[in-house]
Order: structure tokens, then C-alpha cells, then sequence
């Protein structure tokens, strides 16, 4: 478990996969995830997702949680794509996020980004974290913003969304920068 200020993030478990999927399968609520060919099917997410996000077989690998704010579920926040160095020394890990349509809009995003920044950074010692957002997600990139997050590059029409290319901007924050530890 993990205590946030706002949120609390409880390790996901295999029984999540369903509330997960109905996350991400509203279209809604969620245009820039997982593209526009959704319904998802349970088998496509279990696809995509390595059992070790929900049954915690490989924290160093990766990790998923369930945001819970005021006693109930509200999202879901993974850090995955973990890289080491030379020496085995945690260096990075990126950072994915859903909070669920009737949810969004009432900070849970911004606490669950703190809580798991902090966790990455002071409990397991990463040296950065990295998002991936495209150009036009406006709110996902405000809030990153709003954690001190730097916008460090651009990948240009790294994606294909609605029926053209877009840019995929790449976020990052260090350990030691504003933002980037609870304890600061
Ligand atoms: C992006 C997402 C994680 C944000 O979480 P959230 O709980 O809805 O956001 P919060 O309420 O914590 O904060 C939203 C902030 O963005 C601002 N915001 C809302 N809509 C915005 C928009 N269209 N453009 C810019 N800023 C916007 C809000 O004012 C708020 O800022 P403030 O705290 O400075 O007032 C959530 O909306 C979501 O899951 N979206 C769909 C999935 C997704 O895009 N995930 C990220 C993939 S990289």
C-alpha cells in the first residue's frame, strides 16, 4: 500500500482486470488510450499486460495499482519499462495512468503521480521517470507540467491517431528536482 495525501494506491490484483478494462474501454473518458479500435478484450489487455503488473511477481520489472480515493477504486497508475544500470543501480521507470470517466477531474490523477513518484523515487531509489503523451493531450500534459515534470524532446508522428500522425511528447523528472521526492 502506498499512502498519498489524496489517494491511496493499493497493489492490483488479477480480480482488477475487469474494472480496469471498463476504464480504458470508455472511449469517452479516455480518447488518447489505447487508440480508437476499442472495445479491448479482456485477452487484448491480459496481451498487453504482463501478469506481474497485477500479481507482483516482478517489481523490478514493473508494478500496476489501484488509485482508491474516499474508499473506492478510481483509477489505475503502473510504473513499467524499468532500466538499470551498469551496476544494477535502478535508473529509470515510465509512468502510465488512468482514472476512471465519472472520477477524472478531482485531482486523483495529481495525487496518484505524487504518491507513485515519491515511492519511486525515495522507496525505491529510480534516478528518473519518464512519461509518453501525445501532443494534443492537453490535460495529461498539464499535470505533468504541473509536477515539474521538463518537456525534453519530441517525437515527431510518432503516432497515428484519428486518421493522421502526431507528435509524442516525451516528459521527464529527476530525482532531487521539485517534484520529485515527497520529502522536499
Ligand atoms: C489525464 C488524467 C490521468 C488526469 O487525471 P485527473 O484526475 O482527471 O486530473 P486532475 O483532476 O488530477 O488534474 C487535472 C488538471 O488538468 C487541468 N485540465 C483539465 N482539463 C484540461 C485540458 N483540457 N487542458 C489542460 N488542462 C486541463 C485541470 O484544471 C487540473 O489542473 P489544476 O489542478 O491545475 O486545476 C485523466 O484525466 C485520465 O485518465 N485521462 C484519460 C487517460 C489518459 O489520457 N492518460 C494519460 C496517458 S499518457
Amino acid at each position: 500500500m502506498i499512502e498519498g495525501d489524496t489517494v491511496i494506491l493499493r497493489p492490483m490484483t488479477p480480480g482488477d482486470v475487469d474494472m480496469f478494462l471498463d476504464w480504458v474501454n470508455d472511449l469517452a473518458a479516455s480518447p488518447f488510450w489505447y487508440g480508437k479500435d476499442r472495445p479491448l478484450t479482456r485477452e487484448e489487455l491480459l496481451g498487453d499486460w504482463e501478469s506481474y503488473y497485477f500479481d507482483g511477481s516482478a517489481p523490478e520489472k514493473g508494478r500496476g495499482f489501484i488509485i482508491e480515493a474516499e474508499s473506492q477504486p478510481v483509477g489505475m497508475v503502473a510504473y513499467a519499462d524499468v532500466s538499470y544500470d551498469i551496476d544494477r543501480r535502478p535508473v529509470r521507470a515510465e509512468i502510465d495512468i488512468v482514472i476512471g470517466g465519472s472520477h477524472q477531474g478531482r485531482g486523483y490523477g495529481v495525487g496518484a503521480m505524487r504518491a507513485l513518484i515519491s515511492y519511486l523515487f525515495d522507496g525505491r531509489g529510480f534516478h528518473r521517470i519518464d512519461v509518453h503523451t501525445y501532443e494534443h493531450n492537453t490535460r495529461m500534459r498539464h499535470l505533468l507540467e504541473k509536477l515539474g515534470f521538463t518537456m525534453e524532446g519530441v517525437s515527431r508522428q510518432a503516432a497515428w491517431v484519428d486518421g493522421e500522425f502526431v507528435d509524442e511528447m516525451n516528459y521527464g523528472l529527476l530525482s532531487g528536482e521539485p517534484g520529485g521526492s515527497k520529502r522536499r
